[in-house]
């Protein structure tokens, strides 16, 4: 059995910051320690401590004057859109029929889809990102492509072939039953082999038929385990076509509720626009709502109510993600940057405890898997992200000045990118600087 001591600034949270003040929120160690057996923390700590404890033979690496934190949870984007990035479109529907259907036709070649995969894992390490919640194609070889790379790369990763079988270029669709038999064949391989997750993913309720959303309600009722992930309520023309589709249905969430698809391992995209009812009802069943910053910009979607759904009354469930590539960064830095002056127009205050909350601990919790990823605390997989504030000269110069931890994590989500990134860890094993 290997050791590894890491040393450096340990961050870590406890749960949701109340305030900018709330230092019971998280764990702080300003010259700590953290050993690492078998791919998890075993024990976190002053460094004098940890040492003390650590096996004779343990070897050391040396981050100070870094700070070490949780890796990084990217909660939704696409695997195929990674030529997507930067399509210059009016608006949501334009951009999927104009850019991204057509590019994700090409993922019907086994071997297009593995080339992705390889840049898309390293994307994901070089920006700091150790688990992430990704939409695959409609093609079942994308999702093979998708976690075979993540299991060659022992990273945790949840993800799903998509299901859709109308509204979309015929090299896109599939039908009710080959939706439900391929989503299954990926279960079968992929589910909990390595540290996969397969999610169920019926795209969106504009790209399915009733009939696929029964098979997308029939698997959330064999596999009640998995996680949902689909796409609600992100721009008007959007909501108004899709209202169309389920006259049926009293708005755009309750299509997913009639079909069983609003549970608390429910992942929805964007939710920009929900009314009062919906909230309600996301919140009474405790899905997800998932905060797209750089894409709801890109796409002109629209302000997400972060911190309004978090005071409700009945608060709505919160994930960040970076939707790649309606999304315009991998970075969780980055989105976290453009999730903060979402709020400014808004004229709420994202503090920058909140934002790092949100992309470790807190998205581990909308993802329910806390228990494995998303803190230092010892017992969870060593997946780990260390941050540079000082990376380029113009943040070297402003941390001349910077005198507390919160001025620290601000820098760094306002300046930073995949250049303040020192190292990323996998289940223990430093990845970055190996790419
Ligand atoms: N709604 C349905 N599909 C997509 C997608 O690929 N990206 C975004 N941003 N919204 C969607
Ligand atoms: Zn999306």
């Amino acid at each position: 059995m290997t050791s590894t001591l890491l040393r450096g600034r340990l961050l870590s949270f406890n749960r949701a910051p109340q305030s900018l003040t709330d230092a019971g929120s998280y764990t702080y160690e300003t010259n700590g320690g953290l050993l690492i057996e078998d791919g998890r923390i075993v024990a976190r700590g002053a460094y004098a401590e940890i040492k003390a404890k650590a096996p004779a033979e343990t070897i050391e690496i040396d981050h100070r004057p870094h700070l070490i934190l949780p890796g990084l949870i990217d909660t939704h984007l696409h695997f195929p859109q990674m030529q997507v990035i930067a399509s210059y479109a009016a608006n949501l529907l334009e951009w999927l029929n104009t850019y991204t259907f057509p590019e994700e036709c090409r993922f019907v070649e086994r071997a297009h889809a593995e080339r992705i995969a390889t840049h898309f894992y390293d994307e994901l390490i070089r920006h700091g990102t150790t688990t992430a919640v990704a939409y695959c194609s409609v093609h079942k070889a994308s999702g093979d492509a998708y976690f075979a790379e993540a299991l060659r790369r022992n990273m945790r990763m949840v993800g799903g072939k998509v299901m859709m079988d109308r509204n979309a270029p015929q090299g896109l669709l599939d039908t009710p039953e080959m939706g439900y038999d391929e989503t299954r064949a990926v279960i079968a391989e992929w589910h909990g082999k390595g540290r996969n997750h397969v999610a169920i993913t019926p795209r969106f309720a504009i790209t399915s038929t009733p009939e696929q959303m029964e098979a997308a309600a029939t698997l959330a009722r064999e596999f009640p385990d998995l996680h949902i992930q689909t796409h609600l309520s992100e721009n008007h023309a959007e909501i108004a076509f899709t209202c169309e589709l389920y006259p049926e249905a009293i708005d755009y969430t309750d299509i997913y509720a009639r079909y069983g698809l609003l549970g608390r391992k429910s992942l929805f995209g964007h939710c920009i626009h929900l009314s009062e009812r919906e909230a309600d009802a996301m919140s009474e069943a405790g899905a997800v709502a998932v905060h797209c910053p750089t894409s709801n910009l890109f796409l002109g979607s629209g302000l997400f109510p972060l911190k309004a759904f978090a005071r409700r009354e009945k608060p709505v469930r919160i994930g960040v993600a970076t939707d790649i590539g309606g999304g315009s960064s991998y970075s969780m830095l980055r989105t976290m940057d453009e999730a903060y002056k979402i709020q400014q127009l808004l004229g709420e205050r994202l503090n920058p405890l909140d934002s790092y909350y949100h992309m470790t601990l807190g998205n581990a919790e909308a993802l329910s898997l806390a228990d494995r990823i998303g803190t230092l605390d010892p017992g969870t997989d060593a997946d780990l992200v260390v941050l540079d504030a000082a990376a380029t000269p113009a943040m070297a110069l402003k941390m001349e000045v910077v005198k507390t931890l919160p001025e620290e994590l601000f820098l760094l989500q306002t300046m930073g990118d995949d250049r303040a990134v020192a190292e990323t860890y996998v289940a223990g094993k430093a990845v970055k600087t190996a790419l």
